[in-house]
């Protein structure tokens, strides 16, 4: 009798995903990128709090904002932020310290009057960078994504840049002990997109590997996830996982999504199919109900492998709060896109109800870890 009476709530509390929230039953630490201004917009609150327990600021925090011209400091919004995420009881997540991209970098970063600033002089404004942001913040900021995206596409292992170009790969230890030098109690991220994938995946290992060699205080590896339906790469991500399991390190993954309007072919071809790709907009009056039952099953698949390295994985971050907030429908090209758990209007997808129900069910014995 009392068994029966215990069994009943619980059945129902199980039989639906309304009601659940992905921080609850996420054995990770859940979070998601949000718009600097949220501190402006309480109509966003009910919906980030009930699921998420650490918010990464998509753009106030990045040096160009932050510091667009050598001296400028820029901490309006990033103070906003912080502020207003503690007042929730939100953990924030620094992006970034060092975008190691040309067009990402406030080019006075490189210059020295009217020549190309020197090894010595890039290190020390990064040194200065680093330390007066990542200082400033000093025990309110749980972890920082520290470099972003050095990695090549191509042949090379670094990508081209001012930073490679003056500094070589130093500059990526550096900023890894200056960040650590200013705030020892935040969790280092070297964060890049698909690093999952061959061939990118073996120069990450090898990067981080030499980094931890020098003894750089390199914490977890970032695994953006800006994925595409259809072309979740699973198998990828599954042997990258894999192998940080085998060197004991810890993965994030830091910026989740799921596009319904396919862009990779946007870069083929040294981007010929642009206009003609421009003019795609096939969702504009609401995602189809098969286009998102399919999304709800590519990310259930994607939650399954990442509960079989829950040991690996520290975080699951989204970008973006909904579909009507995400980046997707704005890059590369303006669409209306639908990437995300929540809709425009703020409630659950199929692709919420899929993920909790991966997230809650109990781990079958045959998943279980081998350590
Ligand atoms: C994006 C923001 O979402 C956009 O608002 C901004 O215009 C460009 O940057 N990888 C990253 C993030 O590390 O910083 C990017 O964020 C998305 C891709």
């Amino acid at each position: 009798m009392l068994r029966a009476l215990m069994l009943v709530p619980l059945a129902v509390v199980c039989a639906s995903a309304a009601g659940q929230s992905i921080r609850g039953v996420s054995p990770w630490a859940s979070g998601v990128g949000v718009a600097d201004r949220i501190a402006d917009r309480p109509e966003d609150w009910p919906l980030l709090t009930e699921h998420f327990s650490h918010v990464t600021p998509e753009n106030c925090m990045k040096p160009v904002a932050v510091q667009p011209e050598e001296g400028r400091w820029n901490f309006g919004q990033a103070d906003r932020f912080v502020a207003f995420a503690e007042s929730k009881g939100l953990k924030v997540v620094g992006h970034c310290l060092v975008w190691a991209k040309d067009d990402r970098t406030p080019p006075w970063f490189y210059r020295d009057g009217d020549k190309e600033a020197s090894k010595e002089l890039l290190l020390a404004r990064m040194k200065t960078h680093i330390g007066t942001v990542v200082g400033r913040y000093k025990g309110r900021i749980a972890e920082w994504d520290v470099v972003n995206e050095a990695l090549d596409d191509g042949k090379s292992e670094l990508r081209e840049s001012g930073w490679t170009r003056l500094a070589g790969e130093e500059f990526i230890l550096r900023a890894f002990e200056w960040a650590h030098a200013a705030d020892p109690a935040a969790m280092l991220v070297y964060n890049d997109y698909n690093d999952e994938l061959d061939g990118k995946r073996e120069k990450m290992l090898g990067l981080v590997g030499r980094l931890k060699a020098r003894g750089a205080p390199v914490h977890a590896v970032g695994l953006q996830g800006h994925y595409e339906i259809d072309r979740v790469p699973y198998e990828a991500l599954e042997k990258t996982l894999a192998a940080l399991r085998k060197l004991g390190l810890k993965a994030v993954v830091s910026e989740l999504d799921i596009d319904v309007i396919p862009r990779g072919r946007w870069w083929a071809d040294g981007g010929r199919h642009r206009a003609e790709m421009a003019r795609i907009n096939p969702y504009a009056d609401g995602c189809p109900p098969e286009v998102l039952a399919r999304q709800a099953e590519q990310y259930a698949r994607l939650f399954r492998l990442f509960r079989q390295y829950e040991d690996v994985i520290a975080r699951v971050s989204f970008w973006n709060l909904h579909d009507g907030q995400s980046w997707l429908n704005s890059f590369p090209w303006k669409r209306v896109n639908h990437p995300l758990l929540f809709d425009r209007q703020g409630s659950p997808k199929p692709a919420f109800t899929a993920v909790i129900k991966e997230l809650a069910a109990p781990r079958s014995p045959g998943s279980q870890v081998t350590r």
